[in-house]
């Protein structure tokens, strides 16, 4: 049980966090135009604060021709019409503070929009100019063939001709995305120094930290090299050392990190670091970044033993790296975790055990919005898809995205829509969407928003009475009958019964279960439980 004396330093706010990710085009309609904005966000930020998380990261609402929702950026330093005004930004930063909340933007460093006006410049300058060395133009190695093999993440080439029309340019340029997404060169200091501008801009601001899109991407490797790889050059969790995960892009997050801690408090840095746990803890060493997600738990499906395999590994680089692993189950790019449970009422309660595990595990956790909404993936009808990835073959991730249901009744797109008359959503949602709104689950005791909301209370608490502390660590097992269990310290543990059969609970006292337990010592299939240890 805790000490008189803690048992270790106080942890940064971060180390303890659990952030709430919003998504602000399906998050909330301000202007009843059917697209999120922050207006709505501002109007909302009370809900997220009841949640009882730390902060919010907001993905790009930054002035884009919204190819792929906002990760394609023309101005680092701007705020897009369709979402409202920087006026508005500070507004919403300035409210969330005084809520309690600390708000993370998302920064785009691997690419930028293909209207970027650096971009256009190098366009406009031509072959072998100080512009086009800002991005990774080559010559093709043929008529219509490509510098290299690589694959875009998305499907089809990572490579588009500059100026198709034209006899005397005959370079290409690199996107690892869409063709409206071209890399930028790092091996340019000039864009080091652009992207420093960009950090600083915010920081000064308040804004809180970053959440870093494609961060082992910034560097390819020298010359270019074909890949082995036939599939997208930086997805799936394998480094590829043909293309990224480049010892170069570290010294990136170490100039990073200094400049975040040159603000007091020190600003966030949170990668988005797609690679198995044994490399992406590499960008979370000391004078990196704070945390990067964990993304080999990310997606993980229902089995005990891959949990427990991915937890060891991920512990295993906390021990070698000092930093605890960053726990996330959803995203906007994932399929909905009730979904990928197997869907329907078992994934619904499956989703209810794991983020009830979640939420116990050691280290920061992030919450997507909806999530506590238990809403699961939506099958958007094929002529209402936007996605660009789905556009080049890829998978389709529009199903994360549809807007939240905040009333169960239809008027004003189910409340995502402050107002009525309001414009047909961005995306349509599903008949029965109403069935999980905010309002309905609000009066619920039992429902996902409320098991989530009492999860993260207790989860303040622990911290607070130092059963919980930045130094612990996850032991990982499952015992028989699938009983998956991660030991944080001596006296607290996770079990989640992932098999067909109840299995007896582990001994202590139970402070936490997603679903109500019976009085009979045992636990049942798909229920997850908070262990205190005597
Ligand atoms: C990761 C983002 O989460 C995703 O939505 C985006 O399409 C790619 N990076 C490219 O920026």
């Amino acid at each position: 049980m805790p000490t008189e004396t803690p048992r270790s330093p106080a942890p940064d706010w971060w180390q303890s966090a659990v952030i709430y990710e919003v998504y602000p085009r399906s998050f909330a309609d301000g202007d009843g135009d059917g697209v999120g904005d922050l207006a709505g966000l501002i109007a909302r930020l009370p809900y997220i604060a009841s949640l009882g998380v730390e902060g919010i990261w907001m993905t790009p609402f930054q002035p884009s021709p919204q190819v792929d929702q906002g990760y394609d950026v023309t101005d680092y330093c701007g705020v897009d019409p369709l979402f409202g005004t920087m006026e508005q930004f500070d507004s919403l930063l300035s409210k969330a503070h005084s809520l309690g909340l600390r708000v993370l933007l998302d920064v785009v460093p691997n690419h930028c929009s293909s209207e970027h006006p650096l971009f256009q410049a190098a366009l406009a300058a031509g072959p072998g100019s100080p512009e086009r060395d800002m991005f990774h133009f080559v010559e093709g190695s043929g008529a219509g063939v490509p510098p290299n093999n690589w694959q875009s993440v998305f499907g089809g080439r990572a490579w588009s001709r500059a100026n198709p029309d034209s006899e005397t340019d005959k370079d290409w340029y690199l996107h690892l995305f869409s063709a409206g997404q071209p890399d930028w060169n790092w091996r340019n200091p000039a864009v080091g120094d652009y992207f420093d501008g960009v950090l600083r801009f915010w920081f000064d601001k308040g804004v809180d930290g970053l959440r870093i899109d494609v961060a082992h991407a910034l560097f390819k490797a020298d010359g270019l090299p074909d890949s082995p790889s036939t599939g997208g050059v930086v997805d799936g969790l394998r480094s590829n050392p043909q293309v990224s995960d480049q010892e170069d892009v570290h010294e990136v997050y170490r100039r990073w990190r200094t400049l975040a801690e040159k603000y007091e408090p020190h600003r966030l840095l949170v990668g988005e670091v797609n690679l198995e746990p044994a490399r992406a803890a590499r960008y979370t060493r000391a004078d990196e970044m704070q945390q990067a997600f964990a993304f080999a738990f990310v997606k993980l499906a229902w089995d005990p033993e891959s949990w427990a395999a991915v937890g060891n590994e991920l512990e295993a680089a906390r021990q070698l790296h000092g930093a605890a692993p960053t726990w996330a189950l959803e995203n906007h790019d994932i399929v909905r975790s009730v979904t990928r449970f197997g869907g329907g009422e078992l994934g619904s309660v499956r989703a209810r055990a794991a983020v009830v595990a979640l939420l116990g595990l050691p280290g920061a956790a992030y919450l997507y919005q909806g999530q506590e909404l238990g809403l699961p993936e939506v099958d958007v009808p094929v002529e209402s898809r936007v996605d660009p990835m789905w556009a080049r073959g890829g998978v389709c991730r529009d199903g994360a995205r549809v807007p939240l249901p905040w009333t169960e009744d239809v008027v004003a797109n189910h409340g995502f829509s402050l107002g009525a008359p309001a414009a047909e959503p961005w995306l349509p949602v599903p008949a029965g969407w109403g069935t999980n709104a905010v309002k309905r689950q609000e009066q619920d005791p039992e429902s996902a928003l409320n098991l989530t909301k009492a999860a993260l209370e207790l989860r303040r608490q622990l911290w607070k009475n130092e059963v919980f502390a930045p130094d612990d660590g996850g032991k990982w097992r499952v015992e028989a009958g699938n009983l998956l269990i991660c030991e944080r310290n001596e006296h607290f543990l996770v079990a989640v019964a992932m098999g067909a059969e109840p299995v007896k609970l582990p001994a202590g006292t139970v402070l936490l279960s997603a679903e109500p337990l019976a009085e009979d010592g045992w636990l049942q299939p798909n229920n997850a439980v908070w262990v205190l240890r005597g």
